[in-house]
């Protein structure tokens, strides 16, 4: 197939114009049209090679853009799903404690996707007893004019007894008030609360002396993810995010790179197969561990 042709397959495929293929490759349309129609006067050659450069870079954008984030249940996923579903069902509060990227927010997303009825909350470092309360309220679509007492009776009321579920990610951004204030909805309403968070989430809860014991001994399951996620769920992850992780080599090389951390591994794979794809070949281990290096800690 002639660069050329390989150019109006793409062009077809992707509905590109003329004058986007032109601006691509910063040439005149006059000349993409010449080009394409194979009348082109002048020097072929060069305009091939702009052409097959503008094709490699649609096919490494095309490719890196398949590698997604797509929830996918593994070992530690599924007990973290088990977590908040007794949650929901016992009206308890349970927690989910482990390192950054892990995939706590993927679990407590997908959980949210499956039931309509649960609210998820994402706390940020700005997060006083206040602030929940009129996120809370937002969600609940109440009004969040009044004092705390008065929001906070507004969310109860219409909580109780409803059997929702309410999660808090990133909930070791928020101070002891904001805790003890879901803690009184959880109390009042009857609904399951889920916090998850960094491991520091469990100092917050219990008191750096355990002066909260009021707030922690309420906690029913405390699921703790720990540092690092064991080497099938590694595994299971990188295998839907690319074909060639099926390869045990190249599987290996990738858990010990990612260091058992999926958002290190999800870098990790959207670089080495953009990088193969570039060169043509499969995703090899060697490749894996050369672009490991390049990877922040
Ligand atoms: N179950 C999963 N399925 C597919 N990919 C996952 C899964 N869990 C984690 N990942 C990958 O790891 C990345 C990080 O996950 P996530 O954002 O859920 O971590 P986190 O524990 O919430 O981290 P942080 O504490 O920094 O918020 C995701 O963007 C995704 O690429
Ligand atoms: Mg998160």
């Amino acid at each position: 197939m002639t660069i050329r042709t390989e150019l109006t397959e793409l062009m077809e495929r992707k509905g590109y114009s003329q004058t986007q293929v032109a601006r691509a490759v910063g040439k005149s349309v006059a000349v993409i049209n010449q080009y394409l129609q194979d009348k082109y006067a002048g020097d072929v050659k060069s305009i091939d090679q702009l052409v097959s450069g503008f094709i490699a870079r649609e096919a490494e954008k095309e490719k890196s853009q398949r590698i997604t984030a797509r929830y996918i249940q593994t070992v530690t996923s599924r007990k973290g799903m088990e977590v908040l579903k007794l949650a929901h069902l016992d009206g308890e509060i349970n927690v989910i404690n482990g390192d950054a990227g892990l995939g706590k927010t993927m679990i407590l997303r997908e959980y949210a996707a499956q039931n309509k009825d649960a609210i998820l909350i994402e706390a940020d470092p700005g997060y006083t007893a206040r602030v929940v309360l009129e996120e809370l309220c937002n969600r609940l679509g109440l009004s969040k004019r009044g004092n705390m007492h008065e929001l906070s009776e507004a969310c109860i009321s219409a909580l109780r007894d409803s059997g929702r579920l309410l999660m808090v990610d990133e909930a070791e951004n928020l101070p002891y008030r904001a805790l003890e204030t879901l803690r009184r909805i959880h109390d009042k309403a009857g609904i399951g609360v889920v916090l998850a968070g960094m491991p520091r989430l469990i100092i917050n809860l219990k008191g750096k002396r355990g002066e909260y014991k009021q707030l922690y001994s309420r906690v029913g399951l405390a699921l703790s993810i720990g540092d690092a996620l064991p080497q099938e769920d590694i595994t299971a992850i990188a295998c839907s995010m690319l074909q060639d992780a099926q390869n045990e080599d190249v599987s290996d090389a990738l858990f010990r790179a990612s260091h058992g951390n999926a958002r290190r591994l999800f870098k990790l794979v959207r670089g080495v197969s953009r990088y193969s794809s570039i060169n043509g070949q499969a995703v090899s281990a060697g490749a894996v561990r050369k672009f490991s290096e390049m990877l922040i800690n």
